[in-house]
């Protein structure tokens, strides 16, 4: 679909798209939308579709012909009333969900390793049991990606996921059961590299305030709601 200044349909493949349209339940989360062309496709299939997305990667906008990323976004999903958009980095912007009615996660926004981990990281620790999540680019392609792979092959052996498989290169995984709190038991005594543990007592931690402050109810700052 070519929109003014955007081939919106912009990085996955005719099998990712069918799986992405197989999707389907209350709430999506999407973390890094860019033009909207995968979070269409989602809001087709869900009640709400929560994007988060700094709208600001130089790629992106380099991609986009320089064009403003969030109003093509914006444009490109006006007929769909069901999105969220939640402006910022992931890293922050992901303690606003409240992850207890979120079914389904599409994991792409930063390729770099440390934005990868922590994404990873995050989703699976605060999701639900049987939540279903999907990560893009966890295959290699033109020595392309290769952060997220090895973000990937590092982080899945600590998490608790049932149904691993592949679909082109998305990894799609299902949350296993396993208590939050095992959970980080299980991770503390896996991770030998302080990189992650220091990314994962600050994520904790900042739960912890956010929660404080008076959790999802007392931010209001998303773009649209
Ligand atoms: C590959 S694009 C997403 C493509 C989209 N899912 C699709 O297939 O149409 C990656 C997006 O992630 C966003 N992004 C990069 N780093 C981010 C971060 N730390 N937090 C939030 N979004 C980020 C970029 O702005 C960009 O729009």
């Amino acid at each position: 679909m070519k929109t003014e200044g955007v081939n919106i349909r912009t990085f996955s493949s005719p099998r990712e798209e069918e799986y992405l349209k197989a999707q389907q339940g209350r709430t999506a989360l999407e973390i890094g939308c860019y033009v909207g062309w995968t979070t269409r496709l989602l809001a087709e299939r869900f009640e709400k579709v929560i994007v988060i997305d700094t709208f600001e990667g130089e790629a992106e906008k380099k991609n986009a012909g320089n064009v403003d990323v969030l109003r093509e976004f914006k444009r490109n999903t006006k007929r769909y009333r069901n999105i969220r958009i939640l402006k910022g980095c992931s890293f922050l912007r992901i303690f606003d969900i409240d992850f207890s009615e979120v079914d389904f996660i599409f994991i792409d926004g930063g390729h770099d390793y440390e934005t990868a981990c922590g994404d990873i990281l995050i989703s699976a620790f605060r999701s639900r049991t049987g939540c279903e999540i999907a990560v893009h680019d966890t295959r290699p392609s033109k020595n392309k990606n290769i952060a997220v792979v090895q973000a990937l092959n590092r982080l899945l052996p600590l998490i608790p996921v049932t149904a691993v498989r592949y679909i082109d290169s998305i990894c799609h995984f299902v949350r296993a059961r396993r208590g939050r709190f095992d959970l980080i038991r299980h991770i503390e005594r896996q991770l030998d590299n302080i990189k992650y543990y220091v990314l994962y007592e600050l994520g904790f931690y900042f739960w912890l305030f956010q929660k404080s402050k008076g959790g999802k109810n007392g931010r209001k700052n998303s773009e649209n709601g």
